[in-house]
């Protein structure tokens, strides 16, 4: 799915929304065609959208969802309760709710005001990701002495997460354009896979150097010298830096920290919750046991087994070298 050359997860078509299917990669490349808001939040739900940036999107294209079927007569009441509904979907991803918020804030100019909303929500994405991919490229080329890089990164925060280009993924590709790059190791991302089912495969149609590694084997790659740097993205980040991210990065940045590694956060602006003092306030979504007790449909824990599914992680900001923004390196209160 493209729009003007480039890939892109979530686009408006005809009244619908279309969406690349994340959780059928990598195996099959399938669109989703939404036309309910009831199942854009059963897709929300079941991760087929994804990634911060890809929330916001969906968050403001849902918003237009619901008022083109419910146009005329204009049910600003029910627009307002499937919003509500549809920003609850992921609890941790601030982007989602930021998106919302936006589109109800011109519910008054009523259909032709959302519409040019969720335009401005997708293009401000877009243009917030390239800008703040290269200067995460520049900050980390500074940051470290070889030429050529090898970045560590976890989860999946390329274009399918971000809407294009990427976040922490986009600055690994403005890395690999600038000849910067010797490889990047990217996680497993454990239960769900998406640094090896969706990382992976982008860094494989883009035909960039990686390497997948097990979440646990992050720690002994560090120790012998092989990672220059951790870049990663966040779905929340506090007041004061305190990031939440995929389950596993706090490990990640306790490792980069033991061994002296800068570990940077590469987010839009909307990613910033100012709102929310530290990473004590930020709501962590808990997922299905399932995910952990089963590989595929295959079992692969006791059937009685307790489980405890976190899907974010929050890292305290004193373990964060840099959170790089579309303006530059953020500075709390600053
Ligand atoms: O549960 P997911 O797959 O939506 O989690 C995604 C992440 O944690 C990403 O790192 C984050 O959204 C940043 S995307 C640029």
């Amino acid at each position: 799915m493209t729009v003007d050359g480039e890939p892109q997860s979530v686009l408006w078509q005809d009244g619908c929304i279309v969406a690349v299917d994340q959780v059928a990669l990598p195996h099959h490349e399938r669109r989703i065609r939404i036309t309910r808001v009831d199942q854009l939040i059963a897709t929300v739900s079941r991760l087929a959208i994804r990634g911060a940036p890809s929330l916001a999107a969906a968050g403001a294209l849902g918003v237009l969802l619901s008022a083109h079927s419910r146009r005329t007569p204009f049910d600003a009441a029910g627009i307002r309760a499937d919003a509500g509904r549809l920003a609850a979907a992921r609890p941790t991803a601030v982007n989602l709710r930021w998106a919302v918020d936006r589109m109800l804030a011109v519910l008054d100019g009523g259909y032709p005001a959302l519409e040019r909303e969720a335009d401005a929500i997708l293009g401000e994405i877009v243009t917030a990701n390239a800008a703040l991919a290269s200067a995460t490229a520049d900050f980390v080329c500074a940051a470290t002495a070889r030429h050529r890089l090898r970045v560590l990164t976890h989860c999946n925060t390329g274009w399918l997460a971000t809407l294009r280009i990427g976040t922490a993924l986009g600055a690994v590709l403005r890395l690999h354009e600038r000849g910067r790059l010797e490889r990047v190791y990217c996680t497993e991302t454990r239960p769900l896979l998406q640094g090896a089912r969706l990382t992976c495969w982008e860094l494989d149609r883009a035909e960039v150097p990686h390497a997948l590694l097990v979440d646990s084997a992050a720690a002994a790659v560090m120790a012998r010298g092989a990672i220059d740097c951790v870049i990663v993205g966040a779905d929340r980040i506090a007041a004061n830096r305190d990031t939440a991210n995929k389950v596993g990065t706090l490990a990640l940045a306790i490792a980069a920290r033991h061994h002296g590694i800068p570990f940077v956060v590469a987010a839009p602006t909307s990613t910033i919750d100012e709102a929310t003092p530290s990473g004590a306030g930020i709501p962590i979504e808990h997922r299905y046991a399932e995910e952990v007790t089963h590989f595929g449909l295959e079992l692969t824990a006791p059937r009685r087994t307790e489980v405890e599914n976190p899907a974010f992680d929050v890292t305290p900001g004193e373990l964060v070298s840099a959170v790089i923004t579309e303006h530059g390196v953020y500075r709390p209160g600053g």
